[in-house]
């Protein structure tokens, strides 16, 4: 009976992941298991780190998660391979990677998208060349762009204004871009978004193929899109050159846990590795590691069942959701009805009606209902769910947000987020500014005239008004000071409140 079921189990893996993902071994984990076979042995560790197995482990913490977990928890030996050189089961690991979503290569990362998105950005652009990016990408591409010294061309998201929606980068909005600034080298999208707002990325790659430029796409969010055909197409599928992953975020991989997909003929993939090598550390969580090689084994075996499962409990609390007076969840037809699509597993549920914010549901969730949601801001709670969701979990967020229905507060909110088209003009390099000037601290009004050091990113909706390297305008001052009196958050303010900014002092 048992042979028979691992026989299905493994027929199903190599059935799984779309557009036909080849799937050859995919029922093996040759990292997981060396990291087992090694922990059994009981080796005596002259070797980092200091804690020894878990023996040094302070019982505050051991008697809570035992102490098995960290004899996975090793240094870079033979047996278990280097992470920057590898030969042996990380090599053997990172290729069944590949394999399962269809890439020529996939570098492991330990320290998250943030580190593959400046990987990425390194190393595509070259000092002094440009590349076309969406203004509100991840604060990690700002180190990508400063470490490379690319001249970033930015392309404005569109804002849904009632519902504090961002739409990632159009094909259009590429093409045109493409059109201006022909000489750009690459193209950097974020596709899906934290809401799960994904865009027609098919078409962006034909178009930057058709000049002869790399497409870089974050797809922190996107790491299960492979493997369901009711979900939008992944990056990798689309024809991206480089793909960036967090398989920590909605697969089952430990928290930093990610992947760099390498997919090119435009790029040296030797390139890719050296910078990914100078970006992470020499130390590796090796249980991160281990994780990646196991997340990858269960999405190949059991993937579209799981995904079957979830997009199914998604969907009918969405729609629950959207059955009540004060709450909607956004959906896949009204995203498709605007040149978009959604992914399924993503509930952006927008609370306007209620009279409060976001993040006032969001403390209500947390304190009385044991809830916690990834995100929430004044017009939405993102609640993220993934392959260990269960049906209860969001039967339990539907029964809260049912009651909370009830409790509304005066008059629904009309908030709306009159954001100016604000003009902005990049006039030093970002490398420049962080690495060849001080900077100073000045009063806002002062700074009109200067050049910012610094960026500055109301939220919502999450798009900067500044960059370091962008001259300080009046107008850009005068928006700033009315949302310092709305008590709007400014990420990159050095204070509670927005009184002072950074700017380019001397050389
Ligand atoms: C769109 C996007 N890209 C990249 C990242 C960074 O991912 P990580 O947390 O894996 O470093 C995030 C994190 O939330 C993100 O939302």
């Amino acid at each position: 009976m048992a042979e028979k079921k691992s026989a299905k189990t493994r027929r199903g893996r190599e059935k799984n992941g779309k557009n036909g993902a080849s799937a050859q071994n995919q029922d093996k984990t040759p990292l997981l298991d060396t990291l087992l076979s090694h922990a059994k042995r009981k080796v005596v560790s002259f070797h980092t780190p200091g804690h020894k197995n878990g023996r040094g482990i302070d019982k505050k913490l051991a008697s809570y998660v035992g102490r098995e977990i960290f004899q996975l928890d090793v240094t870079v030996f033979p047996e278990v391979d280097s992470l920057h050189d590898p030969t042996g089961p990380i090599k053997k690991a990172q290729e069944l990677f590949a394999h399962a979503y269809g890439v020529e290569k996939t570098f492991f990362l330990v320290n998250g998208s943030s580190v593959g998105n400046m990987a990425m950005i390194m190393s595509a652009c070259r000092p002094g060349e440009s590349l076309i990016i969406s203004r509100n990408s991840h604060k990690s591409t700002l180190g990508g762009i400063v470490m490379s010294g690319v001249w970033p061309i930015w392309v404005q998201p569109t804002v849904d204004q009632n519902l504090d929606i961002l739409f990632d980068s159009s094909p259009e909005q590429i093409e045109q871009a493409l059109k201006r600034f022909p000489e750009a080298k690459a193209v950097f999208v974020t596709s899906p978004t934290y809401n799960g707002v994904a865009t027609n990325l098919k078409r962006i790659a034909d178009l930057c193929h058709a000049r002869g430029k790399l497409l870089l796409v974050d797809e922190a969010h996107g790491a299960h899109l492979k493997f369901h055909p009711s979900l939008p197409m992944s990056a990798v599928d689309a024809g991206a050159d480089l793909v960036v992953q967090s398989t920590h975020k909605t697969l089952s991989a430990i928290s930093q846990g990610s992947v760099l997909h390498f997919n090119s003929k435009l790029i040296d993939p030797s390139r890719v590795k050296r910078i990914i090598s100078m970006l992470q550390t020499t130390s590796p969580n090796y249980a991160t590691l281990a994780s990646l090689d196991l997340a990858r084994w269960q999405m190949m075996g059991e993937g579209r069942k799981i995904l079957d499962k979830l997009i199914q409990n998604c969907d009918r609390a969405r729609g629950q959701i959207n059955q009540l007076k004060d709450f909607t969840c956004l959906t896949r037809a009204t995203m498709q009805g605007r040149g978009y699509d959604l992914d399924a597993t993503k509930l952006t549920i927008n609370v306007t009606r209620t009279g409060y914010s976001g993040q006032d549901i969001s403390e209500m969730l947390t304190k009385d209902y044991n809830i916690q949601v990834d995100a929430a801001d004044l017009f939405n709670l993102i609640a993220i769910t993934g392959t260990g969701t269960d049906r209860s979990d969001l039967d339990r967020l539907v029964a809260a947000l049912t009651e909370l229905d009830k409790i509304k507060q005066g008059a629904a909110q009309n908030w709306v987020l009159n954001i100016p088209s604000l003009s902005t003009e990049l006039v030093m390099n970002p490398r420049d500014v962080f690495l060849l000037y001080r900077s100073k601290r000045v009063p806002l009004r002062k700074a009109i005239g200067h050049i910012s050091a610094q960026p500055l990113t109301p939220y919502p909706p999450g798009i900067p008004v500044l960059i370091p390297g962008e001259r300080v305008t009046a107008e850009i001052v005068d928006y700033l000071e009315d949302l310092n009196e709305r008590a709007v958050r400014v990420s990159g303010q050095e204070a509670e409140e927005l009184k002072t900014v950074r700017v380019v002092a001397t050389h």
